[in-house]
C-alpha cells in the first residue's frame, strides 16, 4: 500500500483528485467506483476542479456506488442515489444514464444485487474504487465479520455505523437497519484503489486496515491483498499509523 498523510482533508480531496483523474485519463471507457459520507466530498470537489480548470474530462465517465440503504427510494434526499446524484452526478456534469447505485427498493433484493455484479462487470470492470472507511473499519457496508470474498448484497447496518449516520437523518427519525452493499470481493476486483480517511475517529480503522493482521474483524484490512491501493490520510486519522 502506498500511504500519503496530508494536514487537512482540502489537501487530502487535491491530491486524490490528482491520483483519480491521471488514471480515469489513461483508460479507453473510464470507470469509477464512488462512495458516500462525509469522508469523500472534497475528492469530488476537487475532481469537479479539475473539469472545469479543463485538466480532466468526465464527458463519457461512467460511475458505481457502492451502497444503498433498503427502503429508501431514489428520490428520497436521504438515499445515496440522492446523495450521488447531487455530490458525483451534478458536480462532475455525468450523464445520469451512466450513474448506477444499488437498487434498495426491490422487490426481489437478490436478484438486484446479482443485476448490479452484471452491470459492473458489463461496463469491464471498475479503473478506481473511492473508499471511506467506517469507525468499525468498514468499508461499502461490508460490516465486521463480512466475508473476505462477498459479493453485493443485503447487510445489516452495525449499530456504530447506524450511530455515525443519525447525522443525515432527523431528530427521532429512524435511521434505516438494513441496506445493499457491494461485497469486499466485488471491492477487491476494482484495478485501483484509494482509500480515504478524515478525523481523529478514524485512527484505529485505518491503523487496523493498513498495519493489523488481516481479518474479517476488520473489513478493510482485506485490501492489503490488493496490488494497487492508495492510502491518503490527514494527520489526525493517521495518528495511529506506526
Ligand atoms: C459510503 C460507505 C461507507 C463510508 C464510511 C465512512 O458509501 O460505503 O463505507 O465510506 O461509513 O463514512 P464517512 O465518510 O461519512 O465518515
Amino acid at each position: 500500500m502506498e500511504v500519503i498523510i496530508c494536514s487537512d482533508e482540502q489537501a487530502v480531496g487535491r491530491i486524490a483528485a490528482d491520483r483519480i483523474a491521471k488514471v480515469l485519463g489513461r483508460a479507453k471507457a473510464p470507470v469509477l467506483g464512488v462512495a458516500t459520507g462525509s469522508t469523500p466530498l472534497t475528492t469530488y470537489s476537487s475532481l469537479a476542479a479539475l473539469a472545469a480548470e479543463g485538466k480532466a474530462d468526465f464527458t463519457d465517465l461512467r460511475a458505481f456506488a457502492l451502497d444503498e440503504y433498503i427502503g429508501l427510494p431514489a428520490d428520497d434526499e436521504r438515499s445515496y442515489a440522492a446523495t450521488i446524484r447531487h455530490t458525483v452526478t451534478e458536480q462532475l456534469g455525468l450523464d445520469p444514464a451512466n450513474v448506477h447505485t444499488p437498487d434498495g427498493m426491490a422487490d426481489d433484493l437478490d436478484a438486484a444485487c446479482a443485476a448490479y455484479e452484471t452491470a459492473i462487470q458489463e461496463a469491464d470492470g471498475v479503473d478506481v474504487q473511492i473508499l471511506g472507511i467506517g469507525a468499525n473499519g468498514h468499508i461499502g457496508f461490508n460490516e465486521p465479520t463480512s466475508s473476505l470474498s462477498s459479493r453485493t448484497r443485503v447487510k445489516t447496518l452495525a449499530e456504530r455505523t447506524k450511530a455515525d449516520n443519525a447525522r443525515f437523518f432527523e431528530e427521532g427519525e429512524k435511521v434505516p437497519s438494513h441496506c445493499v452493499t457491494q461485497g469486499l470481493g466485488t471491492i477487491m476486483d476494482a484495478r485501483n484503489v484509494v482509500l480515504l480517511a478524515i478525523g481523529a475517529n478514524k485512527a484505529d480503522a485505518l491503523a487496523g486496515a493498513v498495519e493489523g493482521p488481516v481479518s474479517a474483524m476488520c473489513p478493510a484490512s482485506v485490501l492489503q491483498f490488493h496490488p494497487h491501493v492508495l492510502v491518503i490520510a490527514d494527520d489526525a486519522a493517521a495518528s495511529k499509523l506506526t
